[in-house]
C-alpha cells in the first residue's frame, strides 16, 4: 500500500483555516481522491467543518473507503454530510469505545477498533483494514495532529503540499503537523520528487519521507 498526505499550506506553514487553497489546489485534491482507493481524516478537521472527500465535479465516489480517526468518539456527527450521504464511513478509534460508538452510529457508521499506544492510537492497522477491504492507495488528508500521528509511526510513503503564498503568523492555527515531540532527531528528512509552479503563486511539492 502507498500513503500520501496531502496537505496546503501558508508560507509559515499553518493549514488552518484551511481555505488558503486555490480552485487549482482543489481541483488537484479531488483528481488525488480519484487516483486512490480511501482517504483518512483526523476528527478535528471533522469538527471545524463538514468534508465529504468529494472527486472531481462533486462526485462522491460508491466504492471509495472515507475514514475519521477520533480517540474521543466525540463529535456532531448528526449534523455532518460524511454521515448522511455516499459510502458508510469508517470510525477508527480506541477498542473500548467500540461497542458503545457501534451504538451510537447503527448503520451511518462502521466502528473499527485500534490499540492505544504511547502517542494515540496505533495507525498502521487502521492502514491494514484499509488494505483489506482494497485499498492500495490512501490519502491522509489531515489535520496536523493525525499528520504528526501519521508521520510519527512511520505510515506515510509521499507528501504532497501545497505552499500557498500567504502568511498567517497565528500561532493557535494549526500546522503541517502537530505534535509534542518532534517526527525526528531533530528533523524527519524528505527527498523533493517534483515542484511545479501554480497559477495563483503556489508551489505544488511532491516528497518523499526517507524512513
Ligand atoms: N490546509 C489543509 O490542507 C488542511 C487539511 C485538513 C485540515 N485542515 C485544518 O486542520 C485543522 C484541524 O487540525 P487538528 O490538528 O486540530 O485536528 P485533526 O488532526 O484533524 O484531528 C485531531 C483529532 O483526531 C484524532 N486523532 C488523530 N490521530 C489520532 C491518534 N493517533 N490517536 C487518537 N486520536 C487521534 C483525535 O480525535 P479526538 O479529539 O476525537 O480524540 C484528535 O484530537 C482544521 O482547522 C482544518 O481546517 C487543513
Amino acid at each position: 500500500m502507498k500513503v500520501i498526505l496531502i496537505a496546503a499550506i501558508t508560507l509559515c506553514g499553518r493549514i488552518s483555516p484551511a481555505t488558503m487553497g486555490s480552485q487549482e489546489d482543489r481541483q488537484l485534491l479531488e483528481r488525488m481522491r480519484q487516483e486512490t482507493d480511501a482517504s483518512l481524516l483526523g476528527a478535528g478537521t471533522l469538527r471545524d467543518g463538514d468534508p465529504e472527500m468529494r472527486g472531481p465535479g462533486g462526485v462522491l465516489f460508491a466504492d471509495r473507503l472515507r475514514g475519521v480517526v477520533s480517540g474521543s468518539g466525540d463529535f456532531p456527527w448528526q449534523k455532518k454530510q460524511l454521515f448522511c450521504k455516499g459510502p458508510v464511513p469508517l470510525i477508527f478509534t480506541g477498542h473500548e469505545l467500540v461497542a458503545e460508538l457501534g451504538g451510537r452510529f447503527g448503520d451511518r457508521a462502521e466502528v473499527v477498533g485500534l490499540t492505544a499506544g504511547p502517542g494515540g492510537l496505533l495507525l498502521a492497522p487502521a492502514f491494514a483494514e484499509l488494505a483489506r477491504r482494497g485499498a492500495r492507495r490512501v490519502l491522509v488528508e489531515g489535520g496536523g495532529r493525525l499528520n504528526h500521528a501519521c508521520l510519527s509511526q512511520g505510515v506515510v510513503d509521499e507528501l504532497m503540499v501545497t505552499l500557498c503564498p500567504f502568511l498567517s503568523g497565528d500561532r493557535y492555527a494549526a500546522s503541517l503537523a502537530e505534535g509534542s515531540v518532534p517526527l525526528g532527531d531533530p528533523f524527519l528528512p524528505c527527498e523533493l520528487l517534483a515542484v511545479r509552479q501554480g497559477e495563483q503563486g503556489e508551489l505544488y511539492l511532491r516528497y518523499r519521507v526517507k524512513k
